[in-house]
């Protein structure tokens, strides 16, 4: 070849190779694009109306998975990935399309636009690729008339006065010996023992059961239920949701056949004694109580909900005390005044309401530990919001994290200040535990076992994090890699 037939050829290869990435930079959104306008009938009267949010939907296939990863995962920056949307395409109504996780996308990041998505239950659906997994006849997996009935009952069983009176009580024994057992210890991975201790708490209150061999079999298959639940949605032998669905399928034998045993008591079902036998005799309006497959599946949802929530939020309790040395005084002495008034060694309903300080302190953990990052939603049907078109099946992804560290709405978000919370949150932009009709069930008893461990942490013990500075991982969860390591000892 001569040289002007090779330079011909160079030009023409570099001169492609950028309208080629180009092109496929976009690809996608020329696709969905294309594909709106094509749906025969658009429904809501948006016919040819395809004003999408601002945004871009990254590469075929792979969307911007890659892009949350590397915020998420490489850099370490998980508000990143929201922040750079926001520069680029500006704050408008903080609504912005993308395709994550193998789905055409919404991403909702302000109060109004997230409480406009999470308070529609005609709009807006919960979907599970897997239903199996977090059960048929689970609350979280029924919509409507079903689920409100359903929240009612576990409402009551769980997240009421008088069912947490008795919960205040049945956790402390285990809290209590839980912490003399860390300050033997002297050093302790407080990932770990925070999961321990709240995982015997749960089986205590839901189902009655002792530490054992079923018990830490129940823990191992809770274990690969939430693994099954956060990975990729296939299901075949070997993958994550398959050793998910076995596990699930042995968590309903053990909890039926624990039913069933509760059915067959001489002296029928115990009034109080703990979640299944609460579960089992509410009765609604009409007289009507729960089937046995609403039981099983519903006391499996509450633990998957409760349990690693409140493990993680005790433990950003204790990481972040220990970098405050001025609020954990403040705790000693409000709970030390407390202490005086009670009578043994446990607090009741009525000290915690009294303790207005470490009701900050747990607020505050809270926000900080944003343990459910993000929402997920499924829309079901061209709905409008802000001149912004969202299309009927998209995935919706309401990005509550992003409210609790925007300086718009929380001074300095990513200090640790109990004391903001001497004023009320602006309205809406503390969403921690959802919005609208299914906001969490357990939202009182998690602040009441978090405020419990915070009592005889802070009337006993002092700890201190190995390495304050170790780094940080965000997925599946916030927490540092080290585990939270401390020291731990008695006062
Ligand atoms: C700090 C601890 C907790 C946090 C941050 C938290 C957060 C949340 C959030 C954000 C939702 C809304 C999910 C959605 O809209 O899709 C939710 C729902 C739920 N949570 Fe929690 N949660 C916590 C503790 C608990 C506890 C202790 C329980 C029960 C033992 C519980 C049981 C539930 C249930 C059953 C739902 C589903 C409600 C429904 O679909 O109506 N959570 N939680």
């Amino acid at each position: 070849m001569d040289v002007s037939a090779l330079a011909w050829w160079c030009g023409l290869v570099l001169g492609a190779i950028p309208l080629l990435l180009q092109a496929l930079w976009y690809l996608n959104d020329a696709f969905f694009l294309a594909s709106l306008r094509l749906r025969p009938t658009a429904n809501n009267g948006m016919q040819g109306r395809t004003k999408l949010p601002p945004g871009h939907m990254g590469l075929p296939f792979l969307g911007e998975t890659l892009t949350f990863l590397w915020y998420f995962k490489i850099l370490r920056r998980p508000d990143g990935f929201i922040e750079a949307k926001k520069q680029r395409y500006g704050e408008g109504v903080r609504m912005y399309r993308t395709h994550l996780f193998g789905s055409p996308t919404i991403l909702t990041c302000s109060p109004a636009s997230n409480k406009f998505v999470l308070n529609s239950a005609e709009d807006f659906r919960i979907h599970w690729p897997e239903p199996e997994l977090v059960g048929f006849s689970s609350l979280v997996n029924v919509e409507g008339k079903q689920h409100a009935r359903l929240k009612s009952f576990v409402v009551k069983a769980i997240n009421q006065p008088q069912a947490l009176r008795q919960i205040a009580h049945t956790v402390q024994p285990r809290v209590i010996s839980a912490l003399r057992s860390w300050a033997e210890k002297g050093t302790i991975n407080a990932v770990l023992e925070t999961k321990k201790v709240t995982f015997e708490n749960i089986c205590k209150l839901f189902v009655s059961m002792d530490p054992s061999p079923v018990t830490d079999a129940i823990d191992q298959w809770f274990e690969g239920l939430v693994k099954g639940l956060r990975a990729y949605p296939i299901n075949f032998p070997g993958s994550a949701v398959h050793h998910a669905l076995k596990c699930r399928r042995k968590l309903t034998a053990v909890f039926r056949e624990e039913l069933e045993k509760r059915k067959g008591r001489k002296n029928g079902i115990h009034e109080n004694s703990d979640l299944m036998d609460g579960l089992m005799q509410i009765k609604d309006e009409e007289g009507k109580q729960l089937t046995d497959d609403e039981v099983v599946d519903n006391i499996v949802t509450l633990v998957v909900g409760g349990y690693q929530s409140t493990a993680l939020a005790s433990m950003w309790a204790l990481y972040h005390i220990s970098k405050s040395p001025e609020v954990l005084h403040k705790l000693r002495e409000e709970n030390r005044i407390i202490s005086k008034e009670k009578k043994g060694v446990f607090i009741t309903l009525d000290h915690i309401s009294q303790m207005k300080y470490t009701a900050k302190v747990v607020e505050e953990t809270i926000r900080l530990a944003n343990i459910a990052p993000t929402l997920f939603r499924v829309a079901n049907r061209d709905v409008e919001y802000g001149g912004y078109r969202i299309p009927k099946d998209w995935q919706v992804v309401v990005w509550i994290r992003s409210l609790h560290t925007d300086p718009m709405n929380f001074d300095n978000p990513l200090s640790f200040n109990p004391d903001r919370w001497n004023q009320p949150a602006k309205p809406g932009t503390f969403q921690v535990f959802g919005w609208g009709h299914r906001i969490c069930a357990g939202n009182m008893l998690a602040r009441i076992q978090l405020t419990i461990i915070l009592h005889h942490l802070a009337l006993g013990y002092k700890w201190e994090l190995l390495d304050p500075d170790a780094k940080m991982t965000y997925l599946p969860h916030q927490r540092p890699v080290d585990g939270a390591a401390m020291a731990f000892s008695a006062l």
